[in-house]
């Protein structure tokens, strides 16, 4: 008798413990399927038949930075808490000095979307050539049949070589610049807003650092990256297959240093949530909005509320995910860096919230559930 009550206990407790709802805590060890850490930094995710893919950098166990020696991981999850690792979607090439993904390079903020047209899913990431510093500020596309990959490098650009920003006044496509203006004076400031870098780079193609992707409701698809030196962004159309560009092209908030872009739209409004620029360091986000995706952005505020809110909470923008099925529910998905050691990098999760004037804002969270959506 005694022991039928203790087995009833035992299985009231396991039953109610495997009922606990799963959570996301911000900057705690995340395991994947085989109690693993998952290794997907400066990611992002597809949602695609019945299932979110999280792609992102893979790090190694003692190393320093950015390199990637293995490449772009791949993880599947239908709840946003449970994620099964499937493997690396896009590989470094070994052995091969020549290729420009190279083990070695810098390859960051992996972003995948899927052609419907086509059929094949793209992936665009920063690349950066071996040993040489950030100075390519190159953009790889590779694609792939499957979600999963394996994906195919195709190449790697400076976007919109010999074209003109659309927003860009005829009056300075003249204009000449000197070389000899100091660093953050106001003539250089003006130079720089006036385009200088974009007169700089325009035969070779514009510089593309940290980036994101979208895709509007009409299909359109655009590549959104830290340009001119980190100090304005370029939003630029893709093409109908998603592997190239249209040369239509944008600058937005030209010597406004905003980096690590992350775009949604809500409510017919685009949001974009970025950082300035302090490498791996935390700094406070900037919320931006426009009518449409080409422009006019325009900066509303720093979109975080309480403590750490001028370091967005010990951490930097990487996505904003629209959680499927839901017209409000939106996650903010950003990167708490560890330099010393990449792959002990955590992962800052946070629901967007909306006030009262449908702005968007984020609150420190230690633990939620992804379940809050399902009342949206
Ligand atoms: C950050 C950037 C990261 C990485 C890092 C290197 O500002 O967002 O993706 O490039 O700099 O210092």
């Amino acid at each position: 008798m005694k022991s039928n009550l203790i087995c009833l206990v035992a299985f009231v407790l396991f039953a109610s413990f495997n009922n606990q709802p799963k959570t996301i805590k911000p900057g705690e060890i995340w395991p994947d399927n085989n109690g693993v850490l998952i290794n997907a930094h400066g990611g992002g995710i597809l949602f695609h038949e019945g299932k979110y893919y999280w792609f992102g950098e893979h790090k190694i166990e003692g190393k320093k930075g950015n390199q990637a020696w293995v490449g772009v991981h791949c993880y599947s999850s239908k709840n946003l808490t449970d994620w099964k690792d499937e493997g690396i979607a896009l590989e470094v090439v070994k052995n091969n000095p020549e290729s420009e993904i190279t083990e070695g390079c810098v390859l960051e903020r992996p972003k995948v979307i899927y052609n419907q047209k086509t059929g094949k899913f793209v992936m665009w990431f920063h690349l950066e050539l071996k040993d040489q510093g950030y100075n390519a500020a190159k953009t790889g596309v590779a694609v792939s049949d499957k979600v999963t990959g394996p994906y195919t490098f195709l190449n790697a650009v400076n976007p919109n070589a010999g074209i003109w920003p659309l927003d860009y006044p005829d009056e300075l496509k003249s204009k000449s610049f000197s070389d000899t203006l100091k660093g953050w004076s106001d003539e250089w400031k003006k130079a720089v807003k006036d385009g200088m870098f974009v007169h700089r780079d325009f035969k070779k193609g514009q510089m593309a650092r940290d980036m994101t992707l979208f895709v509007d409701e009409d299909g359109t698809a655009y590549h959104i990256h830290a340009s001119e030196e980190n100090l304005t962004l370029h939003i630029s159309e893709l093409n109908d297959k998603y592997t190239g560009f249209t040369g239509k092209y944008i600058r937005v908030l030209p010597t406004g240093h905003n980096e690590a872009p992350a775009i949604f739209k809500h409510n017919g409004k685009y949001y974009m949530i970025t950082s300035g620029c302090t490498g791996w360091d935390p700094n406070a986000a900037r919320l931006l909005v426009s009518d449409s995706v080409m422009g006019n952005w325009e900066y509303i505020e720093n979109p975080c509320f309480g403590d750490d809110k001028e370091l967005t909470f010990h951490s930097q923008s990487t996505y904003i995910l629209p959680v499927e099925g839901k017209k409000n529910a939106f996650i903010f998905m950003a990167d708490r860096w560890k330099p010393e050691n990449a792959i002990d990098g955590r992962y800052i999760w946070l629901p967007v919230k909306f006030n009262e004037n449908g702005i968007p804002y984020l609150e420190w969270m230690d633990e939620w559930d992804p379940g809050i959506f399902d009342k949206m």
